[in-house]
């Protein structure tokens, strides 16, 4: 295994972003849950191969760049230049007047989803050659614009991160005499006499170009959640059910309004979350609760889904009494559900059943309530 501490991740970020458009960067913008340059940061943070990160950024985007790693600690940025390959350039100096590197994994910010084992089988190839790089076979036909065909066998795409022996890249970008900048490096290699090695690209390597491309779809995973909920009947004229106001010859009794329905779907969404329980968020010996609309504590999960950057994909009640009678309430407590979580009414399901007149909710002495919810997460 190289030496970790003469590994070093150049990650180029100086780009304006031209064809993504939007008000900043793209390099500066989010997906996922956390900027590209910091997710193309941190795919090398946590690889344990890697010893030294290096970013280049444009003139005047410091304050971006800074808000974008959000505190990550990496050595300062390099200015870059005017074209990718300037930029490039820019950065391979700096690591040379600052003591060098033995291997240098260059890598477009545009590139946020880098897959360990990319990095493992560059480095690897990285014993036996100068230069390797990341590549996929062409899957659809290949044409020409005039519309005449090539055999796309003779092609692969060439991805991101790139890696060099690090004197023969420096040594290739200072000996580069092209017309036309290079847009990658391996081509500034080749230019050199290097022969490039390829290893096996991957998909999740996808560069983000255009503003389409921030909308790629997310893995996730699915999380279930249970919630269960009791509360017994006490004197009074309407009882709160999922969210909706009952008359009915008695109420249930609670420190909040005693909403059953709400109650375990909110421990559900917190179960699913792996958030503790509704006792935890909102501890009854706390006043300010008292008499509370249940709602407030099942926006709170709700709340909580969405800086998890989880989505609420179904959510099911079942309400176990035998009076008051759910089925004239159930299309209003559907609707208010859905409006709470912000989601389609068709997520919501409400059901109702009684125990046939056995135990305590047979009896009459007050109302259980069962709630499932299912929550997509991005994988962690
Ligand atoms: N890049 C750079 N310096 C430049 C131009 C590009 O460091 N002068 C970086 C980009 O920030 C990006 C990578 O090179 O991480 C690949 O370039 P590209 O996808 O073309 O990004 P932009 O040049 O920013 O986008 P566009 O071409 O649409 O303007
Ligand atoms: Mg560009």
């Amino acid at each position: 295994m190289p030496d970790q501490s003469r590994i070093t991740a150049l990650i180029v970020a100086a780009g304006t972003g031209e064809r993504a458009g939007g008000d900043h960067p793209k390099q500066y913008r989010t997906i996922r849950g956390k900027t590209l340059v910091a997710h193309a940061i941190d795919a090398f943070a946590d690889h344990p191969g890697v010893g030294k990160i290096r970013v280049v950024i444009g003139k005047g985007q410091d304050a971006a760049y800074l808000e974008a790693i959000a505190g990550r600690n990496i050595e300062p940025p390099v200015t870059g230049g005017a074209t990718r390959q300037e930029s490039v350039r820019k950065g391979l100096e700096e690591i040379a007047a600052s003591g060098g590197t033995d291997i240098v994994l260059i890598h477009d910010a545009a590139r946020p989803f880098t897959p360990p084992d990319v990095i493992d089988r560059l480095i690897d190839a990285l014993g036996s050659t100068s230069s390797a790089v990341p590549a996929l076979p062409v899957v659809d036909s290949l044409a020409r614009t005039d519309g005449s065909t090539v055999d796309r066998s003779e092609f692969v795409t060439v991805q991101t991160p790139q890696a060099f022996r690090f004197e023969a890249i420096l040594a290739a970008h200072r000996a580069w005499t092209g017309e036309q900048p290079a847009t990658d490096d391996a081509a500034i290699a080749r230019a050199a006499g290097h022969t490039v090695e390829l290893v096996k690209g991957d998909p999740a390597l996808k560069k983000i170009t255009f503003a389409e491309d921030f909308a790629m779809p997310s893995p996730t995973v699915t999380r279930t959640g249970l919630g269960y909920d009791v509360h017994a009947f006490a004197a009074g004229d309407h009882v709160w059910l999922c969210g909706v106001q009952i008359p009915h010859e008695r109420t249930l009794a609670g420190h909040s309004d005693a909403d059953v329905g709400l109650h375990a779907l909110t421990d559900a969404i917190l179960g699913a979350l792996g958030e503790g329980d509704i006792g935890d968020h909102f501890p009854p010996s706390d006043p300010q609760w008292k008499g509370a609309a249940s709602h407030r504590f099942l926006t709170h999960a709700r709340d909580l889904a969405t800086a998890r950057n989880a989505t609420i994909h179904h959510v099911d009640v079942t309400l176990i009494c035998e009076t008051p009678k759910i089925g004239s309430h159930r299309a209003a407590m559907r609707a208010r559900i859905a409006e709470i979580l912000a989601i389609p009414e068709k997520s919501v399901s409400v059901k109702a059943t009684t125990t046939e007149k056995l135990g305590f909710t047979g009896r009459s002495e007050g109302i259980a309530a069962q709630a499932i919810a299912t929550l997509g997460t991005l994988e962690e």
